[in-house]
């Protein structure tokens, strides 16, 4: 079993003190001052344990002062060495330390002892030959006060790998929106200008939220979703919240910022005359949005055609993105990973996602449940197969309708033609 990663306590003190003592003198390992280490966890120094069972296996113990912090521990079982767990905890210590207002953390080992490689693995840079390690955060104190405020997260580069098929789409916003901005000298050299409002648009479902934040997360940038409900929580109006919060969120160097349900705020002045202060001040804030480099605005929407055209015009939005139902190779990955824990004899994964155009996740787990309940009825009632059948599947699925319905499907084909700008 993995072993668990969690704060280091009070009560740790005397396990943690004995592990210092077992690897003392081991080879790779770097002698530990352990009155020190006992004086600052009990004056309540960050740190971070790894326990296997209620045995401490790993702890790393840091001490910070205003920006700075230094990593004073990082000790881990000789059999739990080289497997990851000194990054894991050194990640979160680095959380901690982020949230304690710390931006600069150095570490000091000589080289090839143990704790090096979870450094080195969390990007920390060796200086003076290979014995201080230093790592700059991304993010000020300042600064990562305001996305705490707005429940900003900072979020990973892993997700974008994650976004299964929709080669078109990754293809659109790793080149137009991701790229420009990571190189902003490059594309300006040749005139590309980058981004800084996108909108995206589609169907229930197809990804748009989870592209959202995969561009963050390539990006490096924090994520900060605005959510219409929270904006008109505050004792203001929707507008001046709008107003205040981008104010905030464009001190920060750089931000995704993400308005969800866009249509919610945006929708056509004559239809919706509540929003018409919003949409004004939102295309106030656009300009502002535009001369802060480092900054973008992603809003998404299920239903472009009800934005007000105001707030579609070239000039605002800078890009307006299509984002499909999900293709062949995306539902077959989606199918893939819902069946991967369970016994596919028989099973044809490729048939059962060729069967699903118009499905979303969502319809895929769906189908999947009401598969799974009916082989488990089956089993229950003592008769065979003692696994889930290709029939299941597809009894399920014929059950299941796709989110997107040919209907919808028509419709995002004519908004394709009609608002998308890429
Ligand atoms: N291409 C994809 N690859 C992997 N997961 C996806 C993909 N598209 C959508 N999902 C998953 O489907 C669910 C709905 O996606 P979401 O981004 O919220 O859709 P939308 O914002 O367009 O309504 C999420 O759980 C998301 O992780
Ligand atoms: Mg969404």
């Amino acid at each position: 079993m993995l072993p668990i990663i969690r704060d280091l306590l009070l009560s740790d003190i005397g396990p943690a003190v004995r592990l210092l003592e077992e690897c003392r003198g081991l080879p790779d390992t770097k002698p530990v001052d352990v009155a020190q280490f006992v004086n600052d966890v009990s004056s309540g120094a960050p740190g971070v344990v790894a326990l296997e069972g209620d045995r401490i296996v790993g702890i790393v113990q840091a001490r910070a002062v205003g920006d700075d912090a230094w990593i004073n521990v990082v000790m881990i079982d000789p059999n739990w060495r080289r497997q990851g767990l000194g990054s894991a905890m050194l990640h979160r210590l680095e959380d901690k330390l982020l949230h304690l207002g710390v931006r600069k953390i150095s570490a000091l080992l000589s080289s090839a002892q143990a704790g090096e490689t979870a450094l080195l693995n969390r990007g920390f840079a060796p200086t003076h030959g290979l014995v201080l390690y230093e790592k700059l955060e991304p993010l000020a104190p300042i600064s990562m006060r305001i996305v705490d405020q707005y429940g900003g997260e900072l979020l990973s580069e892993k997700l974008w790998d994650s976004v299964s098929g929709m080669r078109e789409e990754k293809q659109i916003i790793a080149g137009r929106v991701v790229a420009p901005l990571a190189d902003p000298e490059t594309a300006s050299r040749v005139g590309v200008k980058a981004p800084a409002t996108v909108l995206l648009f589609g169907p229930p479902g197809t990804g748009k939220t989870t592209f959202a934040k995969a561009i963050a997360g390539r990006l490096g940038w924090p994520f900060i979703e605005l959510l219409p409900s929270k904006l008109e929580s505050g004792d203001g109006s929707m507008s001046s919240e709008l107003r205040t919060a981008m104010n905030d969120l464009l001190q920060l160097d750089h931000a995704v910022v993400f308005i969800d349900e866009f249509d919610e705020i945006a929708s056509a002045r004559e239809r919706n005359p509540s929003t018409k202060g919003v949409v004004n001040e939102l295309l106030k804030m656009i300009p502002a949005f535009r001369s802060a480099p480092g900054h973008l605005l992603v809003c998404a929407t299920n239903f472009v055609a009800d934005i007000d055209s105001a707030v579609l015009r070239p000039g605002r939005f800078d890009l307006v993105i299509p984002i499909g139902p999900p293709d062949l190779s995306a539902r077959l990955a989606h199918w893939q990973s819902t069946l991967a824990p369970l016994d596919q004899r028989g099973i044809d994964i490729e048939k059962i996602a060729k069967m699903t155009e118009g499905y979303t996740p969502g319809d895929v787990d769906l189908a999947a449940q009401r598969a799974a309940a009916a082989a488990f009825d089956r089993i229950r009632e003592g008769k065979e197969p003692l696994h889930i059948t290709s029939e299941d599947l597809e009894t399920a699925v014929a059950r299941t309708r796709p989110s997107v319905t040919a209907e919808i499907r028509d419709r995002f084909a004519e908004e394709v033609g009609r608002f998308a700008r890429v």
